[in-house]
């Protein structure tokens, strides 16, 4: 028996290994060829350090010099000591290429391209990649030599897919406006660190956009896992024909009991029940006193006001995870 261990390192890229309980994450690192910075190997000089963001583990023997108690209390531990005792999610304090690696490259294809509204397009790979719920690939856009940043919508291990805004012009609009099944693609990631931890407390999420393609993947996971703590949603838009993947939202809260969502149209001129920013509709109790995990993504102005607001109640979440994003040619 072997567990799964993601790598996340400090440039977002994550590189997922699979470890035998009685084997060191290093050693399981190393035998691919990554190197995760080591000194003495022997639990004593600390440079092998990671965090430990979800997952359990057999911490091994080491001296205090190199941990102590109040880091491993923290999460933290040694890279050249543990042992996994589960799946593990693991954050390494070097760069991927510290580690000499770098973002995995997949060839694969296009599924299947949807229209969804007029400003918005959902596509999905053939490939069906590992990835922590919230992260992004770069795609190459076919016939050109730019490559596009798009979180995934899909849950781990599911046929990937993606949301895209349509952009007038736009490379990745005009691929996937003409782009048939089988047609190959190439990306490489995952990367981010804007993705689900634990869920130790109530979650709240802000999507603006096209920002709601890393929740779905999230609630995609979670509707799987389950979950016993609430997680509400809080979708803004900036029109009606923004709003999109109502009927898997309501799918999803079907799977998920805890889950509940709130959709936002920024237009004067929606008949939208509920009018505005995402500021606006953020309802007190969703933030549990700030015993609360915020996760929020959207284009930049969105994100500041959220922190913004989130000052002006003087409230202070247990953490906020944020993901700013421009869509391209916009
Ligand atoms: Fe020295 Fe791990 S390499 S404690």
């Amino acid at each position: 028996m072997s567990f799964q261990v993601a790598l996340n390192f400090e440039d977002g890229v994550t590189r997922f290994i699979t470890c035998a309980p009685t084997e060191t994450v290093a050693d399981a690192a190393f035998g691919v060829g990554i190197n995760i910075p080591l000194d003495c190997r022997d639990g004593a000089c600390g440079t092998c350090k990671v965090h430990a963001e979800a997952g359990t583990y057999a911490g091994g023997d080491y001296i205090e010099d190199a941990l102590s108690d109040a880091e491993a209390a923290a999460g933290y531990a040694l890279a050249c000591q543990m042992k996994p005792q589960s799946n593990l999610v693991l954050r390494v304090l070097a760069s991927s290429a510290a580690c000499k690696t770098k973002p995995a490259a997949q060839d694969t294809a296009i599924a299947t391209v949807t229209r969804l509204s007029d400003s918005t397009t959902s596509f999905t790979l053939t490939a069906t990649p590992d990835f922590l719920p919230g992260q992004y690939v770069n795609i190459q856009v076919p016939g050109t030599p730019h490559q596009r940043a798009y979180s995934f919508s899909s849950a781990p291990g599911a046929a990937a897919g993606f949301l895209v805004r349509n952009i007038p012009g736009g490379q990745m609009t005009g691929f996937l406006a003409e782009a048939q099944p089988g047609q190959a693609v190439t990306y490489t990631g995952p990367i981010g660190s804007f993705y689900l931890r634990d869920v130790k407390r109530p979650v709240l999420m802000l999507a603006g956009g096209t920002g709601l393609a890393p929740f779905l993947s999230m609630l995609e996971h979670l509707a799987t896992a389950g979950s016993a703590q609430p997680v509400h949603l809080v979708y803004g838009v900036t029109h009606d024909h923004d709003l999109v993947l109502i009927v898997q939202l309501d799918e999803i809260a079907s799977r998920l009991p805890q889950f509940s969502y709130v959709t936002v149209v920024a237009d004067a001129a929606s008949n939208h029940p509920k009018k505005g920013w995402v500021t606006q509709h953020l309802d007190l109790a969703h933030l549990h006193g700030g015993a609360v995990d915020v996760y929020l993504c959207g284009p930049p102005p969105m994100v500041d006001a959220v922190r913004t607001h989130f000052a002006g109640l003087g409230v202070t979440p247990a953490n906020i995870y944020s993901e700013k994003f421009t869509p391209a040619g916009a």
